[in-house]
């Protein structure tokens, strides 16, 4: 399952470089190299609209894609830049932070931040107290196993339970893999059910 269509916005680090709210936002959080372009070239069915990376945490900028999903209205996606890439400077390493908080905090638009983890890291301490820090702001997390593709069938179901306890409550992580195309139309459904949920609050 795929958008309608899907186009680039533009990038930008700072808020008064982001592009007017215009409709409902879903923001792609994870780790550095955890698949998060690939996931979101594989919502939209276009193999170049975010770029996927050779050098990982690369990424440090937020960027805006104009999506029209599978069904219902208008919505963007925004890449949230990776955390966690050993290799960067510190100084790089300690800009995720505000880059990030700065937006996750402070958009009015954002509707869910689908939370990226990588099969076969499983859930570390950097994802739980993201998941935690952006319940407390009130939005809702959707968990996704990226890269399922490198586990056997057997193994995805204990693998996800085991990430769903690790992170607390909330719902089941989707097992998504963009190289053999699984997940998507239960991410889409996710995503549906937070763009049309009524704002809390
Ligand atoms: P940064 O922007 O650098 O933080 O990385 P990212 O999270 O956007 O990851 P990206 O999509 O660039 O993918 C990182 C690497 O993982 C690439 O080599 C991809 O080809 C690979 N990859 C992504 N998704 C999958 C998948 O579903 N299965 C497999 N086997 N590999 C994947
Ligand atoms: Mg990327």
């Amino acid at each position: 399952m795929r958008a309608r269509s899907a186009e680039y916005i533009t990038a930008a680090a700072k808020p008064r470089g982001y592009p007017p709210a215009a409709g409902p936002e879903i923001a792609f959080a994870g780790r550095s190299n955890v698949g998060k372009s690939s996931l979101i070239n594989a919502l939209a069915g276009v193999s170049g609209l975010a770029r996927t990376s050779r050098t990982p945490g690369r990424t440090r900028l937020l960027h805006w894609f104009a999506i029209r999903p599978p069904k219902g209205k208008d919505i963007a996606f925004v890449d949230l830049p990776g955390f966690g890439y050993a290799k960067v400077s510190k100084t790089e390493r300690e800009s995720w932070r505000p880059l990030v908080e700065g937006y996750l905090a402070n958009r009015q638009v954002l509707r869910a931040v689908v939370l990226l983890i990588d099969c076969r890291r499983g859930v570390q301490d950097e994802e739980r107290d993201l998941a935690a820090w952006i319940e407390e702001l009130g939005v809702p997390v959707i968990p996704v196993l990226t890269k399922i593709d490198k586990i056997p069938k057997s193994k995805r179901k204990p693998i996800a339970d085991e990430a769903r306890r690790e992170l607390g409550a909330g719902p089941a992580p989707i097992c998504f893999s963009a190289l053999k195309n699984l997940g998507s139309e239960a991410l889409w459904g996710s995503i549906a059910k937070a763009v049309t949920a009524p704002k809390p609050g």
